[in-house]
């Protein structure tokens, strides 16, 4: 009895302490996407969890969802009048864009104007992350203070989209709902759903279900990257799919937050997992499994009449879940093998008059163009589908590039956007060596943001078919919910400012210090979103007679300290705030600290001084321009690149040259070795060369052979001990044409170095 008092007692204390708790004042706001105009007016307002709401009648349809989506952290209390509710929803016809909207806070109340639904699901969206962070942890409004303020925004593109594989790896109905969550945070509105692949078919078909009981699970898995050597599997059978319970529940998700699910449905290749279930789709018959591996395969859609039945049956159980009136058919990644060897596909080409397999490919998508369209869908398809010609109406993902969607633009097609180069959020986020495995490739966050969609060189008639640009979350290294996560967030929030925010009121500084903020709600919301807001960059300036090394992070709000003697760095080491002179060879470790916080990695840098360092350097050919490096004069800047990573700022990549390195070491120097390291990567089509040659003052001093390595690095020294001279000559032949049986099989190969230290 006494023990049930005095919980009594805590109970009652808990709730008075909640009652007269917390209070907050915000008196800036931190928005992304950010919004097309703001203006901060005198004055505030206050605002407690109990509101009084007017809701406009044009806009009673999204009455449920007001309390439950759009403000789930109020009390709310319906007025009839507008006049005396705190909280105005107004229908305005004049707001043009029909996803566009006013948001005004006053010191009397709050008005929301807006000429769609659209518009007032944005403004609420604007209006919650005015709000305290907290609340989306707490869910609910404490006693808070907002600024007053007008916000007038409306959407830079139509098409702003996320796109998530499930297929490599599957994840729950819980984290797609997560997902959407976000999108609808940032207001983005088509979610690219890619449910079907080689090494996974996700979506339950009725008709079908050899496509879920065989199409949906793959024996076991690759671990490790695609690369390696040899390749090792994990030996568990991996899978899974959506019911149509689960889709229509995922879908109805969306459309409560205005976001279109797109679904993807793979075809004519990306289909191995189809062919497992159901051989007979094949060409040849043959059973196959489904894929353990990434990448491509030669399995595809035989484009026989009970394919396209197949396919129509499937496409019909989709487009009864799927309201899109767009429906992506993939077409990407076709190898034509198969076709090539088939009695059926040769027989058939004949008879349509097809003058290669390109045109065999571009019938099986009319075909189904044509299809969908008389159900009254359209096409969407990757830029694959431009190859021996586009059907009619369809509309083009534009990803090996921006060529294809210039040229489906030119062509008055419709255009999404997608070029690996900036919308591929599976590549590297990050150059530091602690980065969970990815595919490759190198996407920082300011490249994300520097984004345009719309290309330079697209004359502007064309311009209205590019419809925005969308995100691509491949899933292949990313084995968990978090993981996806870690890869999206916060590249998405760049790309939603991309295809929001006026091309002229962003800045990327400006976006940096407002995703500061914008993180403390991603973690409310218990996102596990990447940081590398503290992560150091450092840059080396070397000239003939000086070096200095400078130290930036992405965001300069905390001060960063440095040490240069091997010792752990700490808010008491050297504080940085001009770049360090080097004079000899150091090692320079750094990080950012709030107080006694570190916020960042710690940041390490070895730099070596050698006869080389800041000399003149010329090369006979450019660096390939995906891979410049810094230039010719980071052969000779004291920094090596990354052992495991050839993208970075120290590697230069030639791609099939021989390649001749003159160096000016200013007056005649003793000599004793000269050593720099190549690349070896095989599976990325990079091969060290077989010999390296030194000519001093123009006479050969020495040829060395390089040894044979499963190594990714191979290091080279010459000595040349005694030799006096000024003028260094290296000359790298390339490897040559790349051997049978290797990946990239009779492509010439790639030679990638480093730096290149003389008397070190
Ligand atoms: C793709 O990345 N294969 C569209
Ligand atoms: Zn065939």
């Amino acid at each position: 009895m006494s023990h049930n008092f005095s919980l009594f007692i805590i109970a009652l204390v808990l709730l008075l302490t909640s009652c007269t708790g917390k209070s907050y004042v915000v008196d800036e706001v931190f928005i992304i996407p950010k919004p097309n105009q703001i203006k901060f007016e005198k004055g505030n307002l206050q605002i407690d969890r109990s509101i009084h709401l007017f809701l406009a009648p044009e806009f009673h349809d999204i009455n449920d969802f007001i309390s439950t989506i759009y403000l789930p952290y109020f009390d709310l209390q319906y007025d009839a009048s507008p006049e005396k509710a705190l909280l105005r929803i107004e229908f305005d016809p004049s707001i043009l864009k029909e996803e566009g909207y006013i948001l005004d806070i006053t010191h009397s109340h709050i008005s929301i104007k807006a000429s769609s639904a659209k518009g007032v699901f944005y403004a609420f969206q604007t209006f919650r992350q005015i709000l305290p962070a907290e609340m989306e942890h707490q869910h609910t409004i404490e006693h808070t203070i907002l600024p007053c303020i007008s916000i007038h925004d409306a959407p830079r593109f139509p098409y702003r989209g996320m796109h998530l594989d499930v297929s490599r790896h599957f994840f729950s109905v819980d984290f797609i709902k997560k997902y959407i969550d976000l999108m609808a945070l940032l207001k983005m509105n088509r979610f690219h759903w890619h449910l079907t692949d080689d090494q996974g078919w996700r979506i339950e078909i009725k008709k079908y279900p050899k496509l879920n009981s065989i199409g949906s699970y793959r024996k076991e898995t690759l671990v490790g990257h695609y690369n390696d050597n040899p390749q090792l599997y994990d030996g568990e059978r991996y899978g899974g799919y959506y019911t149509q319970e689960d889709v229509k529940d995922i879908i109805q998700y969306a459309t409560n937050r205005h976001i279109t699910v797109i679904p993807e449905i793979e075809m004519p290749g990306h289909s191995q997992a189809a062919i497992a279930a159901y051989p007979e789709l094949g060409c040849s018959g043959e059973q196959v499994e489904v894929a353990t591996k990434w990448g491509v395969f030669d399995e595809v859609y035989c484009p026989k009449e009970n394919t396209f039945d197949f396919l129509k049956d499937v496409l019909d159980e989709v487009l009864s879940l799927f309201p899109s009136k767009v429906i992506h058919i993939g077409g990407d990644e076709a190898p034509k093998t198969r076709w090539k060897n088939c009695k059926h596909c040769q027989t058939l080409m004949k008879k349509e008059g097809l003058q290669d397999e390109m045109e065999l490919q571009s019938y099986f998508i009319k075909r189904i163009e044509t299809y969908l369209n008389g159900k009254g869908r359209q096409i969407i398809g990757w830029d694959e589908i431009l190859e021996g010609g586009l059907a009619p109406k369809a509309k083009v993902m534009s990803w090996r590039g921006v060529e294809g969607g210039i040229s489906a633009a030119e062509q008055k097609h419709d255009v999404v956007m997608t070029p690996t180069s900036h919308c591929y959020f599976d590549y590297y986020q990050n150059e530091h060596a602690d980065e969970p495995l990815a595919i490759g490739g190198y996407l920082p966050l300011k490249k994300v943001y520097a984004y345009d969609p719309i290309p330079r060189s697209l004359e502007p008639e064309f311009i209205p078919y590019i419809l925005g640009a969308q995100g691509n979350v491949w899933t292949e290294y990313m084995k968990t919910e978090d993981q996806v996560e870690y890869m999206a967030i916060p590249r998405m929030l760049a790309m939603s400012e991309v295809v929001w925010t006026d091309k002229d009121l962003k800045s990327y500084d400006d976006f940096i210090m407002r995703l500061e903020h914008v993180n403390e709600r991603l973690r409310m919301l218990d996102y596990n979103f990447a940081n590398h807001l503290y992560e150091i960059e450092g840059n080396v300036n070397v000239t003939n007679d000086s070096m200095f090394y400078s130290l930036k992070a992405e965001s300069d709000q905390f001060p960063i300290f440095y040490t240069l003697d091997e010792s752990t760095p700490s808010e008491e080491a050297i504080k940085y705030d001009e770049p360090i002179k080097i004079d000899e060879s150091t090692h320079i470790k750094a990080a950012v600290y709030n107080q006694k916080e570190q916020l960042g990695r710690v940041f390490e840098q070895d730099i070596r001084m050698h006869e080389g360092v800041g000399k003149a350097i010329t090369i006979n050919v450019d660096p390939h321009p995906a891979y410049p490096g810094s230039g010719p004069q980071g052969l000779l800047n004291g920094i090596s690149g990354h052992d495991k990573r050839y993208g970075d700022k120290e590697w230069l990549g030639f791609w099939g040259n021989d390649v001749t390195i003159s160096i000016d070491l200013n007056k005649p120097t003793k000599l004793d070795n000269i050593r720099t390291r190549f690349y070896n990567a095989n599976g990325q089509w990079i091969y060290s060369p077989s010999y390296v040659e030194l000519m001093v003052d123009g006479e050969l001093v020495e040829s060395v052979e390089t040894k044979e390595s499963t190594n990714h690095i191979i290091p080279v020294e010459i000595n040349c001990k005694g030799v006096i001279g000024q003028s260094i000559q290296l000359f790298i032949p390339n490897y040559g044409v790349i051997p049978q049986g290797f990946q990239g099989e009779g492509n010439k190969a790639w030679t990638f170095i480093d730096e290149i230290m003389i008397n070190q």
